[in-house]
């Protein structure tokens, strides 16, 4: 459906997003109606359908599922999907290709705020400060104890980062700057740049095969996109192969784990602990996840700052601005 001659175009916001970013669509778009869901929960696929029809460009999250059907169903008029993400497994690239739609995202502006929180699920991990925290308030503190409590250093201890991308390196060069880790890096893409290769060797990091990182490592953080090819990368037998003292966060995708093996690795004992920040089928846990004293278990909030956060909403607004002017979208996908 094309909109009618006189029909100002339609810009559909999944979400409520920063105002500055709808600021930012309504300068660089005058004229045009920008239409936000403002609810506090995302839409079914019927209701997105519903909400987005004739709209020329759509801001989604990724909550939304931007499938086949959805996007046969809107496009025309539907010329650009921006997601306010950097991950972008729920949208079918391929079928936009086909249908000329152009998809940007919003990489590089949250690579600090993401680093920042799988830092603290390393630390949160290391040295039980969920737990801890769980015992003062449950009044439970009896004083202090030389035996109670005790973690792991994480000074000098050696982490392995799963993806060789922004935020796995920022990951990493905080843990070898700041606490002296040895790093060790697994990375399914053969193309490093040189640059991104330099980057890495000068924090001394060796990129190994995934059992050797996983045999080998302290702490295991995952920064690989989910794919097909990654979906369950971390299983029951990859777990099996990690040290009973290691700890595993995830701040990338949660269908990266499969969380059921997890959660009978962390009863068993098989590794010690698991700082999650996403989840396999969000926003539920698998069963007996949220019993576990040695999970910590945070609601995806890598991304959460507020410069991030408004930095991913300035580049959706450009993105949108960008494609319905006739010009690339910085980011764009396809
Ligand atoms: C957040 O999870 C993102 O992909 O941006």
């Amino acid at each position: 459906m094309l909109p009618a001659v006189d029909e100002p175009m339609r810009v559909f916001v999944t979400r409520e997003i920063p105002e500055v970013s709808l600021r930012r669509l309504a300068e660089g778009l005058p004229g045009a109606r920008i239409d936000v869901h403002r609810g506090a929960l995302p839409l079914g696929p019927r209701q997105l359908l519903a909400a987005a029809r004739g709209a020329s460009a759509l801001v989604c999250t990724l909550s939304d599922r931007i499938d086949a059907a959805l996007l046969e169903a809107l496009a025309p008029p539907l010329r650009v999907v921006a997601t306010f993400a950097v991950g972008h497994e729920n949208i079918d690239l391929d079928a936009a290709r086909r249908l000329g739609v152009r998809v940007a995202n919003t990489p590089g502006v949250l690579t600090d705020a993401t680093a920042e929180i799988a830092v603290a699920l390393l630390l949160a991990c290391a040295r039980r400060v969920a737990e801890g925290d769980r015992t003062v308030r449950a009044g439970r503190f009896a004083g202090w104890s030389p035996l109670a409590h005790r973690g792991h250093a994480i000074y000098g201890s050696t982490v392995g980062i799963v993806g060789a991308g922004r935020i796995g390196f920022r990951v990493a060069a905080t843990l070898h700057r700041g606490f002296d880790c040895r790093i060790l890096v697994h990375s399914r893409s053969e193309q490093q740049g040189l640059d991104r290769q330099r980057a890495w060797r000068e924090l001394g990091a060796q990129f190994v095969s995934l059992d050797r990182l996983l045999a080998s490592a302290d702490f295991v953080s995952l920064h690989c996109p989910l794919s097909p090819d990654t979906r369950h990368l971390i299983d029951a037998k990859a777990l099996a192969r990690m040290q009973p003292h290691a700890a595993l966060v995830n701040t990338a995708r949660g269908a990266l784990v499969d969380e059921a093996a997890l959660v009978e690795a962390l009863r068993a004992g098989t590794i010690a602990c698991a700082g999650l920040d996403v989840y396999e089928d969000e926003p539920r846990l698998a069963p007996g996840l949220a019993q576990l004293e040695n999970a910590v278990l945070l609601p995806h909030i890598g991304s959460a700052t507020h410069a991030a956060r408004d930095a991913m909403g300035r580049l959706c607004a450009d993105a949108v601005i960008a494609e319905l002017s006739g010009r690339a979208a910085p980011n764009r996908l396809v």
